[in-house]
């Protein structure tokens, strides 16, 4: 398969063909290569890498009713995003090393675009060993701090070079409930002391001011951080009411005008968006789920700061896509569009601006804090490993046509020929 058009190579746009066998790219050439060619030199289409989201919900089990692997990944789909890392806080919790098995079994038949799993902190260390041959790393949360076995689990996960991600709100620092600043900056240097100590891979996920990256910076690159798109753009002061409930909350509008405006500057690791369904019937009230989808969202939003001219193309495809698959361990294969990488792709189309519509969904929450908000292009097609998975608005490959990324990580990439 050849396919042909403006691409983003690294940090550069050029008009190329991008040829690509079982799979993985294996030429780039200004002229046409011999074959069909399908065609995306159109005014406005821009192929970029596959975006990359850490940090996903993707339900299934007991709570497939607010997502499940298929609708999840088919809004992964339409957000042009290739690769999903799912969390473990599921129903039943995925802590245990039978659940995990079973969500990889559930996963592999519904995935249409590849995934990763996260395995919760486990109750026994007896449902430790070996989680990681299922698992690309493991989450923390907030009511795994006072695990008696943490100490224990981190040094496992730093002996076996295991991603540890966390989700950083200390509970000893929210009085009533008040999910504060303070609370977020207690865990970020906690987890930090740790994995300088340790050697720890760790990730703290969601941070929500400019300060909380700066004080995750060890110096070192095993410490990385990540913020989602609503607190770029959303704050408390505007932004009130059940669609805008999250975990942690979205900040006052100084804190978050800080963070967009300094979102090059700083040194942020990764966009992910926390894409967290909940029924409409569940956001409602006071006890009200905290969290909303993000997967359709995601990337419009970051090309519409492209066209504000707040971040460049790189600088999406670096933060949702290239650094991501670093953090992952898989760059060397992923992140960018060059020979000898997988023919992860997606053709974004910039021409005109929609206003977000949650009722056009793929995924099972029809609702969103940016409803309404105009953002610039749409996905037209996403590609993994070199097939077609979506296009615009059409799943085109069954169930199950997603793979576990555990079986990448061992891919090498593909040797280039060179010469001819
Ligand atoms: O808002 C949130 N929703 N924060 C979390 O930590 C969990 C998530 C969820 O699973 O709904
Ligand atoms: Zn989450």
């Amino acid at each position: 398969m050849i396919i042909h058009g403006k691409a983003l190579l690294w940090d550069r746009i050029e008009n190329v063909y991008i040829k690509i066998d079982d799979g993985w790219i294996t030429d780039i050439s200004k002229q046409a290569p011999t074959g069909e060619v399908i065609e995306f030199d159109k005014p406005g289409m821009v192929i970029l890498p596959g975006m990359i989201d850490l940090h996903v919900h993707m339900r299934d089990f007991e709570q497939s009713y607010k997502e499940d692997f298929y609708t999840g990944t088919l809004s992964a789909a339409a957000g042009g995003v290739c690769i999903v890392v799912d969390m473990p806080n599921t129903r039943p919790r995925n802590n245990r090393l039978e659940v995990l098995r079973r969500r990889e079994a559930v996963a592999s038949s519904k995935a249409i675009v590849d995934y990763g799993l996260y395995y919760g902190v486990p109750e026994s260390l007896d449902e430790l060993e070996g989680y990681e041959e299922l698992a690309v790393g493991m989450k923390i949360y907030p009511q795994d701090y006072d695990n008696p076995h943490l100490s224990d689990i981190l040094r496992y996960n730093a002996n076996k070079n295991i991603l540890t991600v966390v989700h950083p709100e200390d509970p000893s620092d929210m009085s009533r409930g008040v999910r504060s600043l303070s609370s977020e900056y207690k865990a970020i240097s906690m987890f930090r002391e740790k994995a300088v100590k340790l050697g720890l891979r760790l990730h703290l996920t969601h941070l929500t001011s400019v300060n909380s990256i700066f004080l995750a910076q060890t110096g070192e690159s095993n410490v990385t951080t990540d913020t989602c798109p609503h607190y770029l753009l959303l704050n408390s002061d505007q932004h009130k009411g059940i669609y805008y409930k999250v975990h942690p909350p979205l900040r006052p509008k100084d804190i978050q005008e800080s963070l967009l405006e300094n979102i090059k500057q700083c040194p942020l690791d990764a966009i992910s968006t926390d894409h967290a369904p909940h029924t409409i019937d569940e956001k409602m009230g006071h006890d009200g789920k905290g969290g909303f989808p993000g997967l359709e969202t995601a990337l419009p939003i970051l090309m519409t700061l492209y066209r504000r001219a707040l971040l460049t193309l790189w600088d999406v495809a670096r933060l949702y896509s290239y650094k991501p698959a670093a953090i992952l361990g898989l760059d060397d294969i992923l992140g960018t569009i060059e020979p000898g990488k997988l023919a992860n792709l997606v053709v974004y189309d910039m021409d005109g601006e929609y206003p977000v519509d949650p009722s056009g969904f793929k995924t099972k929450a029809k609702h969103s804090p940016f409803d309404g908000m105009k953002v610039v292009g749409r996905v037209y097609c996403t590609i993994v490993r070199g097939r077609f998975v979506y296009i615009d608005g059409e799943a085109h490959v069954k169930n199950g046509y997603g793979v576990n990324i555990k079986n990448l990580l061992g891919a090498r990439p593909k040797p280039v020929s060179t010469g001819d």
